[in-house]
């Protein structure tokens, strides 16, 4: 029981790893959550900081992820890794590092994903690229990314085999995911969310 709190403390802590505050203090001095949109995340990066900053503090969010919910299976843990990857997501969200204004859950919910559930982590980012092509707005496809989560554990379950632990989570991001873009929900309605313009 102590080390399965152990390790869930470590996934929050990884979580908590700013890593849009890190690269941006470090090499362009400055606060990316005082521009753009404020959100502490690979977007904002991109949108601020440029396509290099971006990437670096997108496969970094989604790592802190993947690597969170690695930790049961590093320390030989009785326990679901979906787990460790909720607490990673809360660090992402709510970090200790950074005065509890993180991201919006988007890559670090990924990279749980990509661990937990590898081909439903492939059809997410699939759906989450055509919506963009589409429609040009990174919040509403990274939304419309956690709904398709949800329709692929339901749809599977109803296929084959229920995952409950994983739907349940599943359902938490996606929640957790449209509740963080509260913001953007009220642009795209007052069409002022801004579009990408590299796709
Ligand atoms: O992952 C966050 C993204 O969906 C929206 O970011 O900066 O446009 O609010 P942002």
């Amino acid at each position: 029981m102590v080390q399965i709190i152990l390790v869930l403390i470590l996934a929050y802590l990884l979580g908590s790893i700013p890593s849009g505050l890190i690269v941006g203090k470090t090499f362009y001095k400055i606060d990316i959550r005082e521009h753009g949109s404020g959100n502490l995340g690979g977007t904002n990066t991109f949108r601020t900081l440029g396509v290099k900053a971006g990437l670096a503090v997108t496969l970094a969010d989604i790592l802190k992820g993947t690597l969170a919910a690695a930790l049961p299976l590093i320390f030989h843990l009785d326990m679901n890794p979906l787990l460790a990857g909720v607490f990673a997501i809360l660090g992402h969200t709510y970090p200790i590092f950074a005065g509890f204004r993180g991201g919006k859950a988007v890559a670090t919910s990924g990279g749980v994903l990509l661990l937990a559930a590898p081909l439903m982590f492939l059809t997410v980012l699939a759906v989450f690229f055509i919506s963009l092509y589409i429609t040009k707005y990174v919040s509403l496809s990274s939304m419309i990314a956690g709904v398709t989560a949800v329709l692929y554990a339901v749809i599977s379950g109803v296929a084959s085999n229920w995952n409950i632990p994983l739907l349940i989570v599943v359902v938490l991001m996606a929640t957790f995911v449209i509740y963080r873009h509260r913001a953007n929900i009220k642009r795209i309605m007052n069409k002022t969310e801004p579009k990408i313009k590299w796709l």
